[in-house]
């Protein structure tokens, strides 16, 4: 899995934009003091840390499948329940969390559909499920200047635009296909300051998700192409990055 990784590595990737959009798909997603809440896909505990600060550790639990990430969580969110466990198949009981929340997960599924079923089967009747896709379909991910980059010197790469749930309206879609009654839907949007090119490039080269993925299997002079492909694209540092997610609210 291309997510076997440090929890150093991923947060120098991704968590430099999962940080910002976990406060905003909390306020999204209404969840309340009172509620028990389970996280799914938590990596190290970007979102888990915010529930634990609105909910206090007791009423919090995670769940990812790489152990090194259910690792940092624990370290980070000490009194809440982490896991290791498939969002296909959690390990937690019928109905034993109100609200259910998968931030940057759904896309990853080898079933969204299921992943979501599975949710609300955690969440029980009337329970709440709500989860974001950064918008790669639409370009407006945080990757889109990579994955831009990408394209231009290999047309016929889709990279993460390809992945389900990624467009608009597509999670509603699928939430709906799992049997959810959707009740809300919204764009989030952060944004993130690079100091330098290098700052941003170099987490690509730590084979993190996809992107990382996809660098890692450049071969001679290509990884180096790329790069100065992105660099071209990218303004003059320091610059910043917008980053939007597709985010839905449903009851199960
Ligand atoms: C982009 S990361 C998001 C992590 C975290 N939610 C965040 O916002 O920083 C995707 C996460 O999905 C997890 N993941 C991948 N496949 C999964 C599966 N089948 N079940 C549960 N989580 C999965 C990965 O391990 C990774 O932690």
């Amino acid at each position: 899995m291309s997510f076997d990784v440090s929890a150093e590595a991923y947060d120098q990737f991704m968590g430099r934009y999962s940080e910002p959009l976990a406060p905003l798909f909390l306020a999204a997603s209404g969840v309340e003091p009172g509620q028990r809440v389970l996280d799914v896909g938590c990596g190290p505990g970007a979102l888990t840390a915010r529930l634990v600060e609105r909910l206090g550790p007791g009423c919090v639990a995670a769940v990812d499948p790489v152990p090194a990430f259910v690792e940092a969580a624990r370290a980070r969110c000490p009194g809440a329940v982490v896991r290791l466990g498939d969002a296909q198949r959690l390990p937690f009981d019928d109905a034993s969390y109100d609200v259910v929340l998968a931030q940057l997960v759904v896309q990853f599924l080898p079933d969204p559909v299921e992943g979501l079923r599975e949710m609300a089967r955690v969440a029980g009747p009337g329970g709440e499920v709500a989860a974001c896709v950064w918008d790669h379909a639409g370009e407006g991910g945080p990757l889109s200047p990579f994955w831009g980059a990408v394209r231009a010197l290999e047309p016929d790469v889709l990279g993460e635009a390809a992945l389900p749930g990624t467009g608009e309206h597509d999670l509603a879609r699928l939430a709906k296909e799992a049997g959810l009654t959707v009740t809300g839907a919204e764009r989030l949007t952060v944004r993130v300051c690079h100091e330098t090119f290098d700052d941003w490039w170099e987490p690509y080269t730590l084979g993190v998700g996809p992107a990382g993925a996809h660098v890692a299997s450049c071969r001679g002079d290509s990884a180096e192409r790329l790069r100065e492909e992105c660099r071209r694209r990218l303004p003059e540092a320091p610059f910043e990055v917008q980053a939007s997610a597709w985010s839905v609210r449903a009851r199960a």
